[in-house]
């Protein structure tokens, strides 16, 4: 009989660690499939998952979308061959088609597509910032108008703790070192504001707790989650006022 996720999820316990934990596994991808949806994807959206790893959440998302809408870069072989191997079920590759790409500087570039969504989880808590600032210049070139990049971080919060070293921290395809860091979000939104992006943080992910930032074109039109319902004009307030108060008269 086939294997369940969590069993397959299981099966890696006893391995090296591969850059997220087993423990909260498939509700950690399954709430980044949940965040997404929250701002809009749809099937035929086109997403590209930077620093996709073991697929935690690529599973989801292959899962959701059309055949040849999920896109992920990794650094790692070998993480990317346990995903695609252990994690996905058998014969998913072949309905969904999702396309991967091997390569350490997040270039979106080598699929020669146009994403409706860049996500990266997890990333901009390891990445330095010269490598935060090549994903918003490929985000600018390489997403649609209505393009959203969803991406996590740590926000420094107190002076020295804003991460200002050039080099990745945490395991990669070189590092089997643990670690974290964290970005000043006056930073990030200098950063956003050069490349005419406009930036909000929109809450943090149960499952660790890491803050989300939203991302997109500046006066771009609304997503899903932005629709915001105005109150009526005065002029309608003031007809069902009056309409009211005749109402009310033939009562009295
Ligand atoms: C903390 S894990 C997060 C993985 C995935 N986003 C998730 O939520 O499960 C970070 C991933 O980024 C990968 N990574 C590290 N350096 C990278 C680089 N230069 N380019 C692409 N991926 C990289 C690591 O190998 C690892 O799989």
């Amino acid at each position: 009989m086939n294997k369940t996720l969590h069993e397959r999820v299981e099966q890696l316990r006893q391995g090296k660690f591969l850059g997220v934990p087993i423990d909260d596994f498939e509700r950690g991808g399954r709430e980044q499939l949940i965040f997404l949806l929250m701002h809009g994807l749809t099937p035929p959206s086109k997403v590209i998952d930077l620093g996709c790893g073991v697929l935690r959440a690529g599973y989801w998302l292959i899962h959701f979308l059309d055949p040849g809408c999920y896109f992920g870069i990794e650094s790692s072989a070998e993480r990317l061959a346990i995903g695609t191997t252990t994690i996905l079920e058998p014969r998913l590759q072949e309905t969904k088609q999702p396309r991967f790409d091997i390569n350490p500087n997040f270039d979106t570039s080598v699929f020669n597509e146009t994403f409706d969504y860049f996500l990266a989880y997890s990333i901009w808590t390891h990445a330095p910032k010269q490598q935060i600032v090549v994903m918003l210049d490929n985000f600018v070139r390489d997403s649609s108008e209505r393009g959203v990049f969803l991406t996590t971080f740590l926000p420094a919060q107190w002076p020295g703790t804003d991460y200002h070293g050039n080099t990745w921290v945490g395991t990669s395809h070189e590092s089997q070192t643990p670690g974290c860091i964290r970005h000043s979000f006056s930073w990030v939104k200098e950063e956003c504001r050069r490349r005419d992006l406009s930036v909000r943080l929109v809450g943090k992910d149960t499952t660790h707790r890491q803050s989300w930032l939203k991302i997109s074109r500046l006066g771009n039109s609304p997503q899903i989650s932005d629709i915001v319902l105005r109150s009526p004009p005065a002029s309608v307030l003031r007809r069902i006022i009056t309409r009211i108060r005749l109402v009310a008269r033939r009562f009295n």
